[in-house]
């Protein structure tokens, strides 16, 4: 009897050292399986006297019953412990900041063109734009382009077959004007292609091309007009431009438009009155109607703003450039 007592503390060692499930299992088969040792004890009554039967039997149930619940209980500790420590690794901490997602900024060029036709829109101009792919008669012959202008020729011009990458934002003054009538105010922002490459030129840039038709809109409003939203662009009102005796074909007269900066000047872009030639291709009555058009560098303006001193960086999708331009 005494020896069956023994059990109860063996099983509860045993139990107490198994740590999963299967362990447990293996434990329990010393105990009560079929070959356990309570179930020995049972089938060895039948060898003691008849008389004592029913009290050994009974001490032997109790026994069992006894290990069953301190299985049951191990098998309890076991699982609460497996799923503890599976909450334990899979915790998150809410209170950790976030894998940051960034949102992205917008390009130097971007953020200098955006700028520009707000300002013009300010006073308002609207902003047109025209293909990249042009044709030689927007290109150059509407625009008053003699055949034997440079600019035709194939090293400063990329042709595709019979068509031309613009040379210059020009083209959109004849569509614009072909479509509209005057009086007509507009900007158009866009990519311009030479065949042109080093620190201060590159094959792709931008130019705001600039027009103003009406019955009296003079050089001289071009003048004021151009110093006024380059004050307002520099934020800087004691900014002034000048004017250098230039030539266009389809501008007449012509100039070249120098800003003042750092006790200098420096050349933004080109401008004049349109020619009437040009408003003759475009059946505008020359008559009636004259105005102006101007043709501004963007990576210029944009170099000028931000302080940069070199056009590459401007194309060579270098993060760490890009990225001292998000906000
Ligand atoms: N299209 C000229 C250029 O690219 C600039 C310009 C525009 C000049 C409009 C006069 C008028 O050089």
């Amino acid at each position: 009897m005494d020896q069956l007592k023994d059990l109860i503390n063996q099983a509860k060692s045993e139990f107490s050292q198994c740590q999963s499930l299967p362990d447990l299992d293996h434990a329990k088969a010393k105990f009560i399986g079929k070959s356990g040792a309570i179930t020995e004890a049972m089938r060895s009554l039948s060898s003691i006297p008849k008389e004592e039967k029913p009290k050994v039997g009974a001490e032997i149930n109790s026994i069992k019953q006894e290990i069953e619940a301190l299985l049951a209980a191990r098998r309890n500790a076991i699982q609460s412990q497996a799923m503890q420590s599976q909450l334990e690794s899979e915790l998150i901490d809410v209170t950790l900041p976030g894998n940051k997602q960034s949102a992205g900024s917008l390009h130097p060029i971007s953020l200098t063109l955006q700028r520009v036709e707000m300002l013009f829109r300010s006073i308002g101009f609207d902003v047109a734009t025209g293909p990249e792919i042009e044709d030689d008669y927007h290109n150059f012959t509407a625009l008053n382009i003699p055949e034997s202008h440079p600019a035709r020729a194939m090293h400063d011009t990329f042709y595709i077959g019979k068509h031309v990458l613009r040379t210059h934002t020009s083209p959109v003054q004849v569509r614009y004007m072909k479509a509209h009538q005057p009086p007509l105010k507009i900007i158009s922002p866009g990519r311009v292609y030479r065949v042109d490459s080093d620190a201060t030129h590159s094959p792709m840039f931008h130019q705001v091309e600039g027009l103003w038709i009406d019955e009296k809109a003079s050089f001289a409003n071009l003048k004021g007009l151009l110093q006024d939203f380059l004050q307002s662009f520099f934020e800087d009102e004691s900014l002034i431009i000048r004017f250098r005796p230039s030539f266009f074909p389809f501008t007449e007269p012509s100039a070249e438009i120098d800003m003042s900066w750092n006790d200098g000047w420096l050349e933004i872009g080109g401008c004049g009155m349109v020619h009437p030639e040009v408003l003759k291709q475009v059946e505008i009555d020359h008559d009636n109607f004259q105005g102006f058009a101007f043709g501004l560098g963007v990576e210029r303006l944009a170099m000028l703003k931000f302080g940069i001193n070199d056009l590459r960086p401007f194309f060579n999708n270098d993060l760490r450039f890009l990225k001292q331009f998000s906000r």
